[in-house]
């Protein structure tokens, strides 16, 4: 097992040599350097698979008649909303970060009004509000197949959501 090691680390040896030694000779630096992080702009639909994840548990709140689980979560939400209209004010020609401030951050005044009464039922009516959002927004934007629904039938989930 030893010998095996070692031979293998040989091998490795030669071949990192053979690597750098190629590299230079054809005129290229050998230096590493990490992945220039600017040539990535911040993902879109890595922001918004969050903001799902966080619309999800606040309905879960939302249906277990959680007024202040559903508060968290509708704060969580409304950060990681101002987020994505901070790093990515426009997505492909459309304006995102106008969009929220029109069909998406209003709706969030009426989830606040339906948490602070505790009103299970008032709480879900809110919530179709902020669901009807993300869908007209995403109709919006060209991305109408994206359809956000309550999903409250099953919890997914390795957290309690009741109060
Ligand atoms: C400003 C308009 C706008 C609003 C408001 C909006 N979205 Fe999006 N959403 C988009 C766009 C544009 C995309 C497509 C991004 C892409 O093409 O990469 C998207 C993509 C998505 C995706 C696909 C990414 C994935 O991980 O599967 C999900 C899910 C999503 N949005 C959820 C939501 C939820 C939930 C809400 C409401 C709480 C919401 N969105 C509100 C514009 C919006």
């Amino acid at each position: 097992m030893r010998a095996h090691t070692s031979t293998s680390l040989a091998l490795l040896s030669v071949a990192l040599f053979a690597v750098i030694v190629l590299k230079t000779s054809s005129g290229e630096a050998a230096k590493l350097e990490p992945l220039s992080l600017e040539s990535s702009p911040p993902e879109l639909a890595l922001l918004m698979g969050e903001l799902q994840r966080l619309t999800h548990k606040m309905a879960l709140s939302a249906d277990a008649g959680n007024a202040e689980l559903a508060n968290f979560y509708m704060h969580e939400s409304l950060e990681q909303m101002k987020k994505i209209q901070t790093e990515v004010p426009e997505y492909e020609g459309q304006p995102v970060a106008l969009l929220m401030d029109r069909m998406g951050l209003p709706t969030y005044a009426t989830m606040q009004e339906a948490v602070n009464t505790k009103d299970k039922q008032q709480m879900l009516t809110a919530l179709d509000t902020v669901i009807q959002s993300c869908n007209a927004c995403h109709a919006a934007t060209l991305h109408p197949f994206i359809r956000i629904t309550r999903g409250t039938e099953v919890n997914p989930f390795n957290q309690s959501f009741q109060p």
